[in-house]
């Protein structure tokens, strides 16, 4: 009856210093991830950077990528010297992969391929074996090319609109002329938002003709760093020319139609003076007589 309590305390004295043992010597070993976040666009393969430091093998190790959402995620399990993906959450299915030539390195990061937007978030690098993780950053913008269209005219002007989908997160839009110019645009954009939380954005412009008649659609995301261009050159005929032509044409007509009548009414008012001048010489003489 005393030797197992005796037992036991040895028992858990070995573990004891065992386990101090296995702390102390994987003390020094950090898992360090990454302080930037991570930037990509959507349809972007990335890697998702986790490593020990100083680098030891991590082959015989177990590595747990997880995602922080609302729910932890399982993303990826590294066990028993091979990938696992019991209970792996759906998104994730065929996307990830771990460098296995690499693990030796002690490098761990976390390959996914063809991100998405819902794949932002922090993401967790655990390493149970030493109990130490470390949360890495995604960010996901999307990112379209501008389309322009001729939607009329107004005045003189020719209206112009610029329409971009699929952005995230929202974008600036701005016209600009051939010089590089931005010019007052019809109003503020309008945008909308779609059920994926893509941004589409529209903006028109009036334009008047200029030497070069080229415009540029820029829209811009300077938190993911992009920017995307279109341009028109519009051809002089859009522009209401025709108008201009009608109205010099009438003010000619008028001028000619006023000129003639002056010179009408003052050849006639000649006539009648000089018909005047006889009839009253005609008087005066038979009066004289
Ligand atoms: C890990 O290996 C991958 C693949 O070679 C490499 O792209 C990545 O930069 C490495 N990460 C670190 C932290 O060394
Ligand atoms: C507009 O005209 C310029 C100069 O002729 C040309 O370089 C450019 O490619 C044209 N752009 C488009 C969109 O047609």
């Amino acid at each position: 009856m005393k030797t197992f309590p005796t037992s036991a305390v040895w028992c858990f004295g070995i573990l004891f210093i065992s386990v101090s043992l296995i702390t102390t010597g994987s003390s020094e070993v950090q898992v360090v991830g990454s302080a930037d976040r991570v930037v990509a666009l959507a349809g972007d393969d990335i890697i998702l950077p986790c490593s020990l430091k100083p680098s030891v093998s991590a082959e015989d190790m177990t590595v747990q990528w997880t995602r922080l959402n609302l729910k932890t995620e399982k993303v990826h399990l590294y066990l028993d010297g091979r990938n696992s993906y019991v209970d792996q959450f759906p998104s994730y299915r065929g996307r990830t992969s771990m460098f296995h030539e690499k693990l030796k390195n002690g490098n761990v990061s976390l390959k996914l391929t063809r991100v998405t937007l819902s794949d932002a978030g922090g993401y967790r690098c655990f390493i149970p074996t030493l109990m130490k993780d470390t949360t890495v950053q995604l960010f996901v913008g999307a990112v379209s090319q501008p389309v322009i269209s001729i939607d009329g005219t107004k005045d003189w002007g020719v209206v112009l609109k610029c329409e971009s989908g699929g952005w995230f997160p929202e974008p600036e839009m701005e016209w600009l002329d051939s010089s590089g110019t931005i010019l007052p645009a019809d109003g503020p954009p309008e945008r909308h938002r779609d059920s994926e939380g893509r941004y589409t954005v529209r903006r028109h412009v009036t334009v008047d003709k200029t030497d070069t008649n080229r415009f540029t659609c820029r829209v811009q995301q300077p938190e993911i760093n992009h920017l995307k261009e279109t341009e028109i050159n519009v051809s002089d005929d859009v522009f209401p020319k025709s108008q201009v032509g009608l109205i010099v044409g009438l003010s000619i007509l008028l001028a000619v139609v006023v000129l003639t009548a002056s010179a009408g009414v003052y050849k006639w008012r000649k006539h009648t003076e000089k018909n005047q001048t006889i009839s009253e010489k005609i008087r005066y003489f038979f009066r004289g007589r």
